[in-house]
């Protein structure tokens, strides 16, 4: 089936945008450009613009979804997946939904829900061919792209062939499934590409041996001296990624 994508040479942000149009996609569809001017991150962050070097992508879901709160964690198997397919690299997410390459992070995924249309948006944002200078320039000492990564990118080019792959098979082929199951029946892929999983991580309010990541997409962790949480947001910082000690 064609969905609606749509290629928009520059916009505020994507996010933004198909929420203002969400009668254009009908059930399913994707928005995506090469440039934002206001782009936005996870915890109010903004998400730093690099014109013609990043793909921004959002992808608009007009159905009920039975646990809409793991949705990140499906973007990132999804776009870990992608991108396996047009490079043949393989990404490890960290939990929840960052996408990381040789340690550093190449995806940054933004989920929202429009509850009184019934809408939900998946925003993710895949660092190309920016140099590394410009993550020098922007304070992003654990970010990089495609290209400081070794791997070989044309940007327009791929810009179209993976926002086209993301919609199609990418979401549209596990959107039925997760609508109805939600996250449990991608669990297991999820857990192999899992970095937090063995490893020391902190939390707002503890630390411990991350031990899974349970049915409703909750990262349980182990602490010998507390015990067993189940943590649903915020940042977690992994021992041995970013730096963390
Ligand atoms: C993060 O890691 O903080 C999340 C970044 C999300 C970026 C994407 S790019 C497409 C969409 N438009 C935005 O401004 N944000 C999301």
């Amino acid at each position: 089936m064609n969905h609606p994508l749509i290629s928009l040479p520059s916009v505020e942000n994507t996010n933004a945008w198909a929420k203002e149009h969400l009668d254009r996609f009908g059930a399913f569809g994707a928005v995506y450009t090469t440039s934002q001017t206001a782009g936005r991150g996870r915890l109010g962050r903004t998400w730093v613009n690099a014109a013609g070097q990043a793909l921004y992508y959002s992808c608009v879901v007009r159905e009920p979804l039975v646990q809409p709160e793991t949705l990140p964690l499906l973007a990132c198997l999804v776009t870990a997946k992608v991108l396996h397919g047009r490079y043949g690299i393989d990404c490890r997410i960290k939990w929840p939904n960052d996408l990381l390459l040789n340690g550093k992070k190449i995806v940054g995924i933004l989920c929202e829900g429009v509850p009184d249309k019934g809408a939900w948006i998946m925003g993710i944002g895949i660092n190309l061919a920016q140099p590394q200078s410009y993550f020098d320039q922007a304070g992003l000492p654990h970010g990089a792209s495609l290209l400081t990564s070794g791997v070989p990118v044309q940007v327009e080019r791929d810009a179209d062939i993976l926002a086209a792959g993301l919609t199609e098979p990418g979401f549209s082929a596990v959107m039925p499934r997760f609508a109805k199951e939600g996250i449990e029946p991608f669990l297991s892929d999820y857990r192999t590409h899992c970095v937090n999983l063995g490893r020391h991580v902190s939390y707002d309010g503890g630390e411990g041996t991350a031990l899974d990541v349970d049915k409703d997409g909750r990262l349980v962790v182990s602490d010998d001296a507390t015990g067993e949480h189940r943590i649903f947001s915020g940042e977690v910082s992994v021992r041995g990624v970013y730096g963390a000690v």
